[in-house]
């Protein structure tokens, strides 16, 4: 009987060879941030102050920050928290609203065969509008609702309306939602059974636009991340099972998709009340070597930042949980991006056949999945050639693959224990505002702090310097010790308070961006640190440097280079302060 070798057995020899060649080395962090630092940091637990009792733990599903106020939104709970209102071990809420589902609504729900944890109102959406005010959806036990509600005393405005197609019906399901020019843009499951995934445009002056209903081309099984506004388009994050290879096995690949914002959908005939301009491409966040080593798995994105004048995204990503753990931050540039969809389509002739490039004199003019244009012929998408409708909901898919910047990760973590899915970026870091710090939070609760030196296309690798690590998920304050419980659902930047949000389930964590004070005994310790936000300064210090600081400080970002400076004496981290 002949013996099959298990597949990770192959993976394994690649890795091997691949570990050798391809992957570029993977230093430890400059500092591991020991515990009982990180555990004195504030926490917000849901109370309104330190005597009062919790009753039953929280369940976060979103954080909206509004200039000084944290909005959380929890299951049938609502708060309001004050920044700039901290102090000492515990963050308290200013206001709080409950808004749970109805009777009626939950015995629904049971009788459909839910759990009755799961038959409550979990908040999936939140918005700020831009008249002020809130926009808020919750799951309703499997009846999404949405409603306004006022942003300081958290009073409901008007009624509810439906929640379909905006917001998921499961509290497990993922979904994005983003408000442009005055429309809502969903990205979510619009039935119970979550079958029928939808981006999904209303509220706006412009009519109700959805994807094509149960068409694989257009989505199979996606799970969506982000959507970001850029130009005349709102881009949509996520991913989801390829049907472009013909393999037996299902591959998850990640995707960027567009539409046009001021979309009027197709004709009578074709795509009517459908997005007349959604295309989509696969984001290519690889390793390149003689194999190459793909990243399918896309986790978060960062907004859209600016940085040496190129407006660019960042994303993290993974490799499956049956492949090689590892994850990887790759970067691409947005008008890259965009040109992907000037590219090429893909398609498949028949059932069978493999997926080919279209040949440029088979693409209709005007060309499929462009905007309409004031002044000129086809002013409104209802009146694009039916021809070209069609080419547009036959072949959403192009053929080229958005490429990262440098074609190889910013960075990349493999064989270690946690999985990175969250991320945010601070481009205007350090004293001078002229450095960019990258914090990645991972699926164990913890995060990893790295110094980006990009050179000037942007593209970077070997440079980058791993600052920090430490453990944001505080077990004594927020409960349970369990990897539920440490799942980051969010990771933010509270800039004018120089903290990192880190929402869990149970709690947010505020942490700072830096510790200088840990390296305060000893200049070298501190000049080592390479952290942007420290330098050494008058009175021998190891300070936190504000923004502007007029103060005269030492640091080395670059180098990090001691060796002019005395030993510390086993005056190593000071964690007792
Ligand atoms: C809530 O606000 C949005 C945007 O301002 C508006 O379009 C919508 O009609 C409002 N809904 C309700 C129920 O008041
Ligand atoms: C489009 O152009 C036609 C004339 O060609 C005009 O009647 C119509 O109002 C225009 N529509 C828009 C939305 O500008
Ligand atoms: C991904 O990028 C690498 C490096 O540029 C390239 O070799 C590979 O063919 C790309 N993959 C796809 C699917 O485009
Ligand atoms: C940041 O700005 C300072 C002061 O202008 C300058 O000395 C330094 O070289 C700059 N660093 C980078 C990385 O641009």
């Amino acid at each position: 009987m002949a013996t099959v070798a298990p597949p990770y057995f192959f993976l394994l020899l690649w890795l091997l060879r691949m570990t050798c060649s391809a992957f570029p080395e993977e230093p430890g962090p400059l500092n591991f941030i020991p515990t009982d630092v990180v555990r004195r940091y504030p926490v917000f637990l849901g109370r309104p102050h330190v005597t009062s009792l919790r009753q039953e733990p929280l369940l976060i599903q979103r954080v909206l920050q509004v200039n000084r106020t944290l909005y959380i939104g929890a299951r049938d709970d609502l708060f309001r928290v004050e920044l700039d209102n901290v102090a000492g071990e515990e963050m308290f809420y200013s206001k709080k609203r409950t808004w749970e589902s109805n009777k009626n609504d939950i015995r629904i729900c049971r009788m459909k065969g839910k759990h009755e944890d799961e038959c409550r109102n979990f908040m999936k959406v939140l918005l700020s509008k831009a008249g002020g005010g809130l926009f808020i959806c919750g799951t309703n036990a499997f009846n999404p609702m949405c409603a306004n509600y006022t942003a300081d005393k958290l009073e409901m405005v008007g009624d509810t309306v439906s929640g379909m197609a905006r917001c998921p019906y499961d509290p497990k399901h993922a979904n994005v939602a983003l408000f442009a020019e005055g429309n809502l843009f969903t990205a979510t499951v619009t039935d119970f059974l979550a079958i029928d995934a939808v981006i999904y445009r209303s509220l706006g002056d412009h009519p109700a636009l959805r994807t094509v209903k149960h068409d694989s081309k257009w989505f199979r099984e996606p799970y969506f991340v982000s959507a970001v506004e850029w130009g005349p388009h709102i881009y949509f994050f996520f991913r989801e099972m390829a049907m472009e290879f013909n393999y037996l096995e299902k591959v998850m690949v990640s995707r960027v998709a567009r539409v046009c914002k001021k979309d009027l959908g197709g004709s009578q005939r074709v795509l009517e009340k459908q997005w007349s301009s959604f295309l989509k491409a696969r984001l290519n966040c690889s390793v390149p070597g003689d194999s190459h080593f793909y990243f399918n798995l896309l986790h978060s994105t960062s907004p859209v930042i600016r940085m040496h004048g190129r407006d660019i995204i960042l994303g993290v990503f993974s490799t499956p949980a049956n492949s090689i753990p590892g994850s990887a931050v790759c970067a691409f540039d947005m008008e890259h991006l965009a040109g992907v969809f000037e590219g090429r389509f893909k398609e498949q002739k028949s059932p069978e056949s493999i997926w080919t490039p279209v040949p440029d004199e088979l693409i209709p003019k005007p060309r499929p999945g462009g905007c309409a244009v004031q002044g000129t012929r086809f002013n409104s998408s209802n009146a694009f050639p039916d021809e070209m409708l069609t080419f547009v909901k036959t072949h959403p898919l192009m053929e080229e693959a958005v490429a990262s910047l440098g074609q190889r990760p910013w960075i990349v973590r493999t064989m270690v224990r946690y999985q990175l899915n969250k991320m945010v970026v601070d481009s205007e870091a350090g004293p001078h505002r002229n450095r960019t710090v990258l914090f990645l939070g991972s699926s164990r609760g913890s995060i990893l702090k790295f110094l980006i030196v990009p050179n000037q296309d942007n593209s970077v690798t070997s440079s980058n310097v791993f600052l920090e690590e430490l453990e944001g998920y505080n077990p004594d304050k927020c409960g349970e010790d369990s990897p539920q419980a440490k799942q980051l659902l969010s990771l933010t930047l509270d800039k004018p308070s120089h903290t990192l949000l880190l929402a869990f389930p149970s709690c947010v964590v505020r942490v700072p961006v830096a510790r200088c004070q840990l390296y305060s005994r000893c200049m070298k310790n501190c000049i080592a640190s390479r952290d942007p936000y420290c330098g050494w300064t008058r009175g021998s210090t190891c300070s936190f440097l504000r923004p502007g600081t007029r103060l005269p400080f030492d640091q080395d970002i670059d180098h990090g280079s001691v060796n002019h400076l005395g030993d510390c004496d086993g005056k190593s981290i000071c964690v007792h302060l």
